[in-house]
């Protein structure tokens, strides 16, 4: 079992609905510990930068347009097999296929407003904290 850190925000949809404690409480049941947040209402450029690998994608603009709509919460999360515990604790992208008691399953309804990110593999992770937080706003312990 590896320690690991990921990025995790909760989008502006789930902000709105007022769930981050309800969010927060599955990261902790999980074992994750949150070692840096920041709330932020991200300009397009930083919504463009931070989803920059899916520039050439169809819903790019509707997703930047989202994601800059209101404020999102941030937080890095610390944990064993981080990254991969806190993909499950999401759900699938699409809430409408999303395992039951999943973040998306309870608290979304459509893919392109689906409640959550999380970072999808150790090396993304990095980019994506360093993208949000220098490293001391990381409070580990
Ligand atoms: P992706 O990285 O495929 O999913 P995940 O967030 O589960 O890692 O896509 C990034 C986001 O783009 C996704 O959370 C919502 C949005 N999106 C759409 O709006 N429509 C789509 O068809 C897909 C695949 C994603």
């Amino acid at each position: 079992m590896a320690l690991e850190r990921t990025l995790s925000i909760i989008k502006p949809d789930a902000v709105a609905r007022n769930v981050i404690g309800e969010i927060y409480s599955r990261f902790e049941k999980a074992g994750l510990k949150i070692i840096a947040a920041k709330m932020k209402h991200l300009s397009r450029k930083e919504a463009e930068g931070f989803y920059a690998i899916h520039r050439e994608r169809p819903f790019f603009n509707a997703l930047v347009e989202f994601m800059s709509s209101g404020p999102v919460m941030i937080q890095v999360l610390e944990g064993e097999n981080a990254v991969a515990r806190n993909r499950e604790l999401m759900g699938a992208t699409n809430p409408k296929e999303a395992a039951p008691g999943t973040i998306r399953a309870d608290f979304a309804e459509t893919i392109d407003a689906n409640a959550v990110h999380g970072s999808d593999s150790l090396e993304n992770a990095a980019i994506e904290i360093a993208y949000f937080f220098s490293t001391t706003e990381l409070c580990p312990r």
